[in-house]
């Protein structure tokens, strides 16, 4: 009687099992147009008239597709193929953490890694950009960072943390923990700061060096692709938080907050990455010499007169209007007597948005030559489209439709948190040749809520358990 009993729920849970995690592991193949690379000449028939044979017949060809490894070489192997991924905002463990939030926040990790995995497998782009907000606070200390830098490494993106723990090791503390040498990063960025500022002619030994050409890898005996990782809130704070701490750390681990890369510079189709760290950009900052830095950063790109399309990356969108997207214009700072921290008064505390000032002038920087190109931004967790309309000499007007020859599209990449559905944005650059410009797609690829990834392994755990204990009843 009870084996008759256990046998059924083992079947049932098989099916459950199997159902799940044919589920999670096929998940694009439900959304093929949004989980693959815009195809110049695609032939898809559109989601609203498919029958229910339809969208099967469509699943099981995306999967036998996905077999033959063939939705990473797109018709077109010039075209350019980004995934773009909104504010992870990882989580830490404290002492008095319950377990089961334990848990939540260790699995979130694997969750996390899965749509990667996935989406890398599927798709294998040549730029894996997060939109900052990779951690949930900034008010976290180093060591936490550490770990939390660590997880982002192994548990998501499945690589060795081997070079982060060789930082660790050349920045240890008392007890044998990682400590950012703030003073050590923050007197050779002043050095540079000054030697920039003072002299006609800086010395070349002592410069920023914002810029790259061609880099298709960081590291190219262990990966044929980039990850850019982005600057957020909660990474390195608004200007009125940022320290030299949280600059020193997020340099040591994650590498630049400013940079540009050109690509195909020499051809007739030139393109580049810029990374933009846009929390720096306005003040009243705690530390104005950031702001200095980073205005520095965008004249000197503004100096090479690029001649090509841009692909700009940075966390805090650009400033629109109420009712365009999620987030309204919101910026807040400091009231006097703020406590602990009475010298916050009147620092920026938060920005929804840059300020429409801010956002004319570094539009105007970044795209004055009038080509198309493409913004990603994070931080707004809902996501939005909007287009970025050049209407006088210096002014632009965000919009929902184009609404002038000289536009560029800013992309606000929904969140890939458990709570927004684990999305990835697909961005495709494909060159027209007729036109000679490049054209710019981008497209959401949504998963689920984390409990569908949950109930998959767990359901998995439950099957095994009661498979072998049939054994014993
Ligand atoms: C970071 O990890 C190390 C090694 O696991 C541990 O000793 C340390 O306490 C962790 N730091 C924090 C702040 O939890
Ligand atoms: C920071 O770096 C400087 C210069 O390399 C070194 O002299 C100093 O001991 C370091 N400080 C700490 C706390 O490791
Ligand atoms: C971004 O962070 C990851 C993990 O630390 C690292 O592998 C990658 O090289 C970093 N990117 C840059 C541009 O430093
Ligand atoms: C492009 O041309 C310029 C000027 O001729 C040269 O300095 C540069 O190295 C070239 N870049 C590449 C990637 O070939
Ligand atoms: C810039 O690119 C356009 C094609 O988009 C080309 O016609 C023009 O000659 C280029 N200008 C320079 C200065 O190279």
């Amino acid at each position: 009687m009870l084996r008759c009993t256990v046998k059924n729920f083992a079947y049932f849970a098989t099916f459950l099992t199997i159902v799940t995690n044919i589920y999670i592991y096929t998940y694009p193949s439900f959304h093929p147009e949004q989980c693959s690379w815009e195809c110049s000449n695609q032939n898809v028939a559109s989601r609203e008239d498919l029958t229910l044979l339809g969208k099967v017949k469509r699943y099981f060809g995306d999967v036998q597709k996905g077999w033959h490894g063939n939705h990473a070489s797109a018709n077109d192997n010039d075209d350019i193929h980004i995934l773009a991924f909104g504010d992870p905002q990882i989580k830490g463990i404290w002492p008095k953490t319950p377990y089961v939030s334990r848990l939540d926040t260790y699995g979130n990790d694997y969750y996390l890694g899965h749509i990667y995995d996935m989406m890398q497998k599927r798709l294998k782009p040549q730029v894996v950009a997060v939109m900052g907000d990779l951690f949930s606070s900034q008010w976290i200390g180093d060591s936490e960072f550490h770990n939390r830098t660590r997880r982002y490494i192994s548990r998501i993106f499945k690589r060795d943390p081997a070079s982060i723990e060789r930082i660790k090791q050349e920045n240890l503390d008392g007890e044998g923990q990682y400590k950012a040498n703030w003073s050590k990063w923050g007197d050779r960025f002043n050095e540079i700061l000054s030697n920039i500022n003072e002299n006609e002619i800086a010395n070349q030994e002592l410069s920023f060096e914002f810029g790259y050409e061609d880099v298709y890898s960081w590291n190219p005996e262990l990966e044929d692709f980039l990850i850019v990782n982005i600057t957020g809130n909660h990474d390195v704070g608004y200007s009125g938080d940022a320290t030299y701490q949280h600059m020193t750390r997020f340099h040591d681990l994650f590498g630049k907050d400013n940079y540009w890369i050109e690509y195909e510079t020499n051809t007739t189709h030139p393109w580049r990455i810029v990374v933009l760290n846009d929390l720096l950009l306005e003040g009243p900052a705690l530390q104005p010499e950031f702001v200095e830095a980073t205005w520095m950063f965008l004249n000197q790109l503004n100096e090479r007169k690029f001649n090509g399309s841009t692909i700009l990356l940075t966390h805090v969108p650009f400033y629109k209007r109420e009712g365009l997207c999620y987030d309204g214009p919101d910026t807040r700072f400091y009231p006097d007597g703020h406590t602990p921290e009475t010298y916050k008064a009147g620092l920026l505390r938060s920005q929804n948005h840059l300020s429409e000032s801010v956002s004319n002038q570094v539009l105007n920087l970044i795209f004055e030559n009038g080509k198309p190109g493409i913004i990603l931004t994070g931080h707004d967790h809902e996501g939005c489209e909007t287009v970025y309309n050049k209407k006088s000499a210096s002014a632009w007007e965000a919009t929902k439709d184009i609404e002038s020859d000289i536009f560029v599209k800013e992309i606000t990449v929904k969140s890939m948190m458990g709570e927004f559905n684990g999305n990835t944005g697909l961005v495709t650059g494909h060159f027209n040749t007729d036109s000679m410009t490049w054209e710019w797609t981008f497209s959401l690829c949504p998963f689920a809520i984390q409990h569908v990834w949950w109930f998959a392994k767990v359901s998995l755990l439950v099957t095994i358990f009661t498979w072998s204990s049939l054994l014993f009843v």
